[in-house]
């Protein structure tokens, strides 16, 4: 299935909780205080010292062992067995075997150098039927690949839901159109702090909400993303976004409360990033107006970050704002011990004589890319990123981590099976030094994940686009290191761009 003229995350830029979650405050509640600024060291070019290196994969794209110990069905799995959904009817029964192989991926992971894991916990792994009796051998899986990634001196930072929510909650209540499942998301939570956090300290509620709560539903069309439904209107659709806020807001309190140590809470999102087209002071006025108004930022980080959906943002969408009922900001805006930052892509925008101030500027077909139809380079839009976020919510010293950047490469692998991916290392060094521009200015960044550790299921796109700093064969599971990972091994090494 060709992705091109599908509905595309990317290029939208332009009462109470249901009883049952564990929302009780107190506990072992540990907000940090925040992170200092960074502070470049060891010369021109480096990153701070302690900058975490890492990398990340989730679990419906790498785990495999889809019906093994218990492990209930999650929406992933009926969208990519029903036909037409992914390219080739590629599905993630297999994937990249990961259920079995963490011990050789930790392994790769040790090589590489990387010191900071990032994966996801399949929900439905935990609870089968997305509530209720928890499946102890699920959790035991965690249990290994943690102690296996420990065993080299790997911290786990763990997403608690990329995208594979339970098929039993879609069939119960209809998933992430029902506010239920804020509390269901709680309780899950929970139980997953209460039995990991000895050994997980850092964790991200929920990975990029308008991919799965946009992407996945289409107005008078099917969403290209899980569950794939059609919804009637827009509203319907915010409306979603909006349950999704409540459970990352749910999953705070409960990961706080249920967990026995000190931990640190973030939640990983690919919010919009503008480029001012020249650096000039009215531009990057223009990029801060953009910024607060974009739909990612708008109506997913500022109501997070702030407790506040943006003005501009609601003005924007009498119509179809989201209904938001009492409380339900409060919950939603939580203290954050970091922020998590999914950067791809983004747009340039300069200053305009409208109503808005700015105008965003088109990417035309040409435009280079990095082997998928809407992941335009745009290296700047890391730095932008991490600058724009903190004044923006007014949290100037918030941390911020760089929980995804990648791109798919367009390198055939030889006889030898090594992909010699020269267009993923132009991609890196390109994000990597405005990674390093941004710290050197002592913007708080303090960590980036690759994305991503392994080829693996890439959604819709099934096995046909590959983002793996190491290749995998899918037909003999051989992992072979590409030449971006040695290149990244470099990068770490010298903690420099190479
Ligand atoms: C990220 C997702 O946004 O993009 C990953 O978190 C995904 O899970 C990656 O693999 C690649 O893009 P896409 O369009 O396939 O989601």
């Amino acid at each position: 299935m060709n992705t091109k003229n599908q509905f595309s995350r990317r290029s939208f830029i332009g009462t109470a909780v249901a009883a049952g979650a564990t929302l009780a405050a107190g506990g072992s509640s540990t907000v940090a205080a925040e992170h200092p600024r960074s502070q470049s060291t060891g010369g021109p070019g480096s990153f701070p010292k302690d900058f975490w290196w890492g990398s990340a994969t989730a679990a419906y794209q790498v785990e495999g062992a889809a019906a093994e110990d218990g492990r209930g069905p999650s929406i992933w799995d009926t969208f990519s067995h029903t036909p037409g959904k992914t390219d080739g009817g590629d599905t993630g029964d297999v994937a990249c075997d990961q259920y079995h192989r963490y011990a050789e991926d930790a392994k790769l992971m040790a090589d590489l150098g990387v010191k900071h894991y990032r994966f996801s916990i399949s929900w439905s792994r935990i609870l089968p039927e997305g509530r209720g009796t928890v499946n102890e051998k699920g959790v035991d899986y965690y249990r290994r690949l943690v102690d296996a990634l420990r065993q080299h001196g790997i911290t786990p930072h763990a997403t608690l839901f990329h995208w594979d929510l339970p098929q039993a909650l879609q069939d119960r209540y209809a998933g992430w159109q029902s506010r239920e499942v804020a509390g269901d998301f709680g309780d899950y939570a929970a139980a997953v702090a209460k039995r990991l956090g000895d050994r997980i300290k850092h964790w991200m509620t929920i990975n990029e909400t308008s991919s799965f709560a946009i992407g996945g539903y289409g107005v008078g069309k099917a969403g290209n993303k899980a569950p794939g439904i059609a919804v009637a209107t827009e509203k319907a659709r915010w409306q979603i976004v909006h349950n999704a806020l409540l459970a990352h807001g749910a999953a705070c309190q409960a990961i706080r409360a249920a967990s026995p140590g000190r931990c640190s809470v973030a939640t990983a999102e690919d919010y919009s990033s503008f480029v001012p087209l020249t650096e000039t002071p009215e531009n990057i006025a223009a990029a801060r107006r953009a910024f607060v108004r974009d739909n990612r930022n708008g109506a997913i980080l500022m109501p997070i970050l702030t407790g506040q959906y943006d003005a501009g943002w609601l003005e924007d969408h009498r119509a179809s704002a989201p209904d938001i009922a009492d409380g339900d900001l409060k919950l939603i805006h939580q203290p954050l011990d970091g922020l998590g930052f999914n950067c791809y892509t983004g747009a340039y925008v300069r200053a305009a004589d409208n109503p808005k101030g700015y105008e965003t500027l088109p990417m035309f077909d040409g435009y280079p890319k990095g082997n998928m139809p809407w992941l335009n380079i745009l290296p700047e839009a890391i730095y932008w990123g991490i600058r724009l976020v903190g004044e923006a919510a007014n949290r100037k010293n918030l941390p911020i981590f760089i929980s995804e950047n990648g791109c798919a490469d367009g390198a055939l692998p030889s006889a030898d099976e090594l992909v010699r991916d020269t267009d993923r290392i132009m991609y890196y060094r390109a994000y990597l030094r405005q990674v390093q521009r941004a710290a050197a200015e002592g913007y708080p960044v303090i960590g980036y994940f690759s994305w991503s550790l392994l080829d693996n299921f890439e959604w819709a796109c099934g096995y046909s686009k590959r983002f793996g700093l190491v290749r995998v064969n899918f037909k003999t599971q051989k992992r072979t290191p590409k030449l971006s990972y040695h290149w990244y091994q470099e990068v770490i090494r010298q903690n420099r761009v190479v």
